[in-house]
């Protein structure tokens, strides 16, 4: 994944061979346009070989990852101490026999002296709102059937986690999450706000985090976004955020320099600009990542046809006043003074952010006030146990604030093509917000 230019080769010479293994099954050639998506609903290999119910294969924290476009493709990645050279994913539609086999990558990784092989793979092309299984297969080892839904392109709703990092072995951030994916079985995917951990270099807090979400995230893709603490080195410099770019294969954005610390994805009628808000930790190690990010985003907004654009970012847009500190003076942040002119400018209906470990809904914001047009700005809490009791002094714009102090919160999302609703949930499921956008 280091190398995505020689990966992006190996996913074409891969898809090649698939589709030269379905001529192989005496498929006719379909007709352009509708003929990839045919493709995939076709069998293409009947199972030979493995698949004698042998799931022994050490696969750890199975996850999908979003892709670009979720009604045709899905990125699935896990662990292993071993290299299981060949390691590949099939897929098939559920109930079916037939399946497809994608081959994934490996890559050694190696982090805070720990190594493990990180394995991806690209299930593409398939159907959309199809509700498909995949299994891992190396040498002749597999792991069970897992599910795999494809976005229909319509009604959808999503979970949405503020800042996860933990200081007690992620015992909070499991029962937060673990709880909201049972309470929400309708949930489609998952976003995480960032600082998913408290040190990014920390080998034991990923592991935490990602059994916190045992048996979610081999079902449901998640949409990450990146977070200071995705930077920080184990004696708390910053470094570049390796094991987050390692661990999670989200979508290409074409930067030879940040790939993938930006990168954008649709869902239903929903297209998700995902921003990265980690210029103070990264500029010094690599800079320019505002920059890009002001050259794309424009484009990558202008570009979509969906319906709903909602941004997603770590930092708040408000810089609110600190108890105890009347230096600091509230108002609207660099990173606000930044970016919400260009939202107000492209036409963005919600703004998603974190960082701040509080829930406040501030309503909508245009030209720096409180309007009637303008993107939704919402602070979206934290999911942790990492709290900041008493600290923050409310802000002019907070329309609605989380109960004080705050425990824990989590969000849902339900997008339709004529309105969006989100809601805020205490960790014990009680609905605390609302906020709803309609045209
Ligand atoms: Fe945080
Ligand atoms: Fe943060």
């Amino acid at each position: 994944m280091k190398n995505s230019l020689s990966r992006r080769r190996f996913l074409k010479l891969a898809g090649s061979a698939i589709l030269s293994l379905a001529a192989g099954c005496g498929f006719s050639a379909p007709p352009a346009a509708k003929s990839r998506l045919d493709e995939a609903a076709r069998p293409v290999r009947k199972l030979a070989r493995t698949l004698t119910g042998d799931t022994s294969l050490e696969a750890r924290f199975v996850r999908q990852i979003v892709t670009g476009d979720n009604r045709t493709g899905r990125t699935v990645m896990w662990q292993s101490d071993d290299a299981q050279a060949g390691a590949e994913v099939a897929c098939r539609l559920a109930g079916t026999e037939d399946f497809m086999v994608v081959p994934a990558t490996t890559e050694r990784y190696t982090d805070d002296r720990q190594d493990a092989y990180l394995h991806s793979a690209r299930l593409e092309p398939l159907l959309p709102g199809k509700q498909y299984e995949y299994r891992l297969l190396a040498g002749d080892s597999g792991s069970s059937w897992m599910p795999l839904k494809t976005d229909d392109g319509g009604r959808f709703t999503c979970l949405i986690f503020p800042d996860s990092q933990c200081s007690d072995g992620y015992v909070t951030w499991r029962e937060v999450a673990q709880d909201a994916a049972r309470r929400t079985p309708e949930a489609a995917f998952l976003i995480s706000m960032g600082d998913l951990v408290d040190n990014g270099e920390d080998h034991n807090q990923w592991e935490q985090w990602f059994n916190g979400l045992d048996g979610v995230l081999n079902r449901l893709p998640l949409a990450p976004v990146m977070g200071n603490h995705e930077t920080y080195t184990l004696d708390w410099k910053t470094r570049l955020p390796l094991a987050y770019l390692s661990l999670f294969d989200v979508p290409e954005n074409g930067s030879a320099a940040f790939g993938r610390y930006y990168y954008s994805f649709d869902y239903g009628d929903v297209h998700f600009a995902v921003v990265n808000t980690q210029m103070n930790e990264i500029d010094d190690l690599r800079p320019g990542l505002l920059a890009e990010q002001l050259a794309w985003l424009p484009r990558d907004l202008a570009a979509t046809t969906k319906k709903w654009k909602i941004v997603l970012m770590h930092r708040d847009v408000l810089r609110y006043g600190i108890h105890g500190r009347p230096e600091r003076r509230p108002g609207i942040d660099d990173i606000g003074r930044t970016f919400m002119p260009l939202f107000d400018e492209a036409g963005v209906d919600a703004v998603l952010t974190a960082h701040l470990h509080t829930y406040r809904d501030r309503g909508r914001l245009y030209d720096f006030q409180p309007a009637n047009q303008g993107p939704l700005y919402i602070l979206t809490g934290v999911a942790g146990n990492v709290r900041y009791p008493g600290l923050w002094i409310d802000h002019v714009f907070d329309k609605f604030i989380a109960p004080q102090p705050e425990t824990d919160n989590y969000l849902t999302l339900d997008a339709s093509k004529d309105e969006l609703v989100f809601r805020c949930y205490l960790p014990d499921g009680t609905p605390i917000d609302e906020a709803r956008l309609r045209k």
